[in-house]
């Protein structure tokens, strides 16, 4: 067989574990071919591939980012965008795609394969909001990252009696934060599940800094919204290329606001793309190496319109459908865990 690669979406670590995977099994065990198109959906389009080899891969495991680059393109928003997909494969004698995206990649992972494209997908986001799986390639390493700032602005705010306000990437929900403030001894964590009232996070800090601490750590996902009827402004996003908000900033407003009805000295940090950089932590380059073996198995038996996904321990399959139903977001019960420790 001959099997097309692609990397879609925000690129996170772990991507060249999964290339690696597939590549590794696909010619040593199953003695496919592979062809990497580059940058997602885009290099389908225009014809862009590269060979994937043994050779090629060799190296790419504890990399960041994703050797065959990525974009958010979406077929589907392009003119003649499906039928130019079906020309490319039919053109490189591929007889099927393995696509490692988010949200907007496999969904439109999904349609095409609704119009028989074959395709099958690995989850990545770092946000690790996607339905099908407990788990996405990326996101323990950003919550490492996010810990780690964590912990070095916990000693500075120590030292100066701050309040430090720490942005971290989460768009519709709220891992990172409450993974990052678990891990980091977060004072206040606000996400999109949870709309905040800020009247309310400024007098549990004040009860905080009354009581047990003069400093405090709040960290925010760059989702997160105010609760209905209660003063805070959020910033205007501007839209990217398919139309969504640009997320990031919402911290600069917060930390003024913050410091204005506490007057407790505060400061901001965002740490945005630091999050999606650098190499990945051991568990995503375990979750990517067991996902990109699992989907060359997958694509060999067939498993078209599938996605592997994982459950507890195992790593199994789900349809591409499910993979593209309502957001997996905090339970609840996480976020109630995290709360023992605000104020
Ligand atoms: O999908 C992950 C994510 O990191 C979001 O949390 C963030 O809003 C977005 O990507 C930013 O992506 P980019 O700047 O690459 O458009």
């Amino acid at each position: 067989m001959r099997i097309g690669v692609l990397t879609g979406g925000g690129d996170c670590p772990g991507l060249n574990a999964v290339i690696r995977g597939i590549v590794r099994k696909g010619i040593d065990v199953h003695g496919h071919s592979l062809v990497g198109f580059r940058d997602g959906w885009l290099g389908v389009l225009e014809d862009r591939a590269v060979d994937l080899t043994i050779e090629s891969t060799r190296g790419i495991l504890p990399r960041g980012g994703t050797i065959l680059g990525s974009s958010g393109t979406n077929p589907f928003r392009l003119d003649r965008g499906p039928e130019r997909v079906r020309e490319t494969l039919e053109k490189r004698g591929v007889d099927g795609l393995v696509v490692i995206g988010g949200e907007g990649t496999l969904g439109a992972a999904e349609r095409l394969s609704t119009e028989g494209v074959p395709v099958v997908g690995v989850p990545k986001t770092i946000d690790n909001d996607l339905p099908g799986t407990d788990i996405t390639v990326g996101f323990h390493t950003a919550v490492q990252v996010a810990t780690d700032a964590i912990d070095r602005l916990h000693s500075t705010a120590e030292s100066h009696d701050r309040v430090m306000v720490v942005e971290v990437m989460g768009r519709h929900a709220g891992w990172i934060a409450v993974y990052a403030g678990i891990a980091g001894g977060a004072d206040a964590i606000l996400i999109p599940e949870h709309p905040f009232d800020l009247d309310e996070v400024c007098r549990r800090m004040r009860h905080r800094h009354m009581t047990r601490s003069s400093f405090s750590i709040v960290v925010v996902a760059e989702g997160a919204v105010p609760l209905e009827g209660t003063s805070f402004e959020l910033p205007t996003y501007e839209l990217d290329e398919n139309g969504f908000p640009r997320l990031g900033g919402i911290a600069a407003l917060l930390g003024p606001e913050l410091e204005r009805r506490t007057g407790y000295q505060t400061r901001v940090t965002i740490l945005g793309h630091v999050q999606r950089g650098g190499s990945p932590v051991a568990f995503d380059r375990v979750l990517g190496t067991r996902f990109g073996l699992a989907a060359v198995d997958l694509a060999t038996a067939g498993g078209w319109g599938r996605m592997v996904s994982r459950r507890g321990q195992d790593v199994i399959d789900v349809s591409l459908e499910a993979a593209n139903g309502p957001r997996s977001t905090v339970p609840v019960e996480l976020y109630r865990e995290a709360e023992v420790f605000f104020g």
